[in-house]
């Protein structure tokens, strides 16, 4: 291939910058697109072009996919505030989006949804997830969805919140700490997401992406401890205790904790079964200790 053009919706996000920059490693040409394209100090390269998009405005989502070879739909939302709403961004967004690339012969879509995604859960955002990945199928049969468990790198997402917790002098675990989590490095998914471009074989399946060990929330808590070469008691904190503080918590203007992230620390977030994984992409993913560790990321096998 030469240098063919990719559109990464939200490519200026914590996993969406981890995206381009393997796309331009790897040779494409790479657009990003999305409200605010000039944030973000990654990636500087003529091979990146920047485009305001607002993925709920199909007006905007058109000239950001007009002669894209693929679409990776990395947009993010949190939580529900200044008027957005999860069904807006994933599901209605998720729709408008796939329709335009499917209209404009985009041959190849990648959805960023999330492992767990499911009708049935009583998170907001977890359910919007599963009916995000459920209306872009139903305007682009051929979406590869990526389900990733909790991101992270060195520095960012989820070893940043075990860095933030271990500062405490009494660590409050997440009930008695036994959710399983297999925290995935998001370099990891990013090659993924190539590897889903590149391989015809994906179209149209569901990839489930975890890190190479599982671990428990308190094992996780004991790995950055260790790291940091600290000892800290740990409390078991029940699950409504972690809701009546995130309720509380929802009354500041920036909350660090939210009713969803609680819903979603009360289940295991780990590969599930009858999925596509790492391996079936030639991939082999750090383990959380590795990225605390700062090990260097490995080529992929393939
Ligand atoms: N972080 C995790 O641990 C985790 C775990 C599993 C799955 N995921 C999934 O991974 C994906 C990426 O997450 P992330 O943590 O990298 O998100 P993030 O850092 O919050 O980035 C979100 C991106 O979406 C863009 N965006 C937000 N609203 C938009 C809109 N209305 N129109 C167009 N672009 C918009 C943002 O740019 P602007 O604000 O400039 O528009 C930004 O580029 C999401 O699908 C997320 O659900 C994340």
């Amino acid at each position: 291939m030469t240098d063919p053009l990719v559109t990464v919706l939200g490519g200026t996000g914590f996993l969406g910058s981890f995206i381009v920059n393997d796309l331009v490693e790897a040779g494409y040409s790479v657009r990003v697109a999305c409200r605010h394209p000039g944030r973000g100090i990654r990636p500087e390269s003529d091979r990146v072009e920047r485009v305001t998009c607002d993925i709920r405005d199909e007006r905007s989502l058109r000239p950001a996919l007009e002669g894209s070879a693929a679409m990776v739909n990395a947009v993010a939302l949190y939580e529900e505030k200044h008027g957005l709403t999860f069904d807006q961004i994933h599901v209605d967004g998720a729709h408008k989006a796939a329709r335009c690339a499917r209209d404009l012969g985009v041959k190849r879509q990648i959805l960023i949804s999330g492992i767990g995604a499911s009708t049935a859960s009583a998170s907001n955002y977890v359910r919007a997830r599963a009916q995000g990945e459920q209306a872009a199928r139903s305007a682009f049969g051929d979406t590869t969805i990526l389900r990733p468990s909790t991101l992270c790198s060195r520095h960012q997402g989820f070893v940043s919140a075990l860095d933030m917790v271990t500062r405490l002098p009494v660590i409050p675990l997440f009930g008695r700490g036994n959710t399983r989590l297999q925290p995935v490095y998001a370099g990891d998914v990013a090659a993924a997401a190539r590897r889903c471009i590149e391989m015809s074989g994906t179209t149209g399946k569901p990839f489930e992406l975890g890190g190479g060990e599982i671990y428990t929330y308190r094992e996780c808590i004991d790995l950055m401890l260790e790291h940091k070469g600290i000892r800290r008691p740990k409390i078991p904190l029940p699950f409504g205790s972690w809701h009546l503080l995130a309720t509380l918590l929802g009354l500041l203007p920036k909350p660090p904790l939210n009713r969803d992230q609680v819903i979603l620390m009360e289940n295991d977030n780990v590969v599930g079964e009858n999925v596509g994984t790492f391996a079936d992409l030639g991939i082999e993913p750090l383990s959380l200790r590795a990225i605390i560790g700062g090990e260097r990321p490995h080529p992929c096998r393939t």
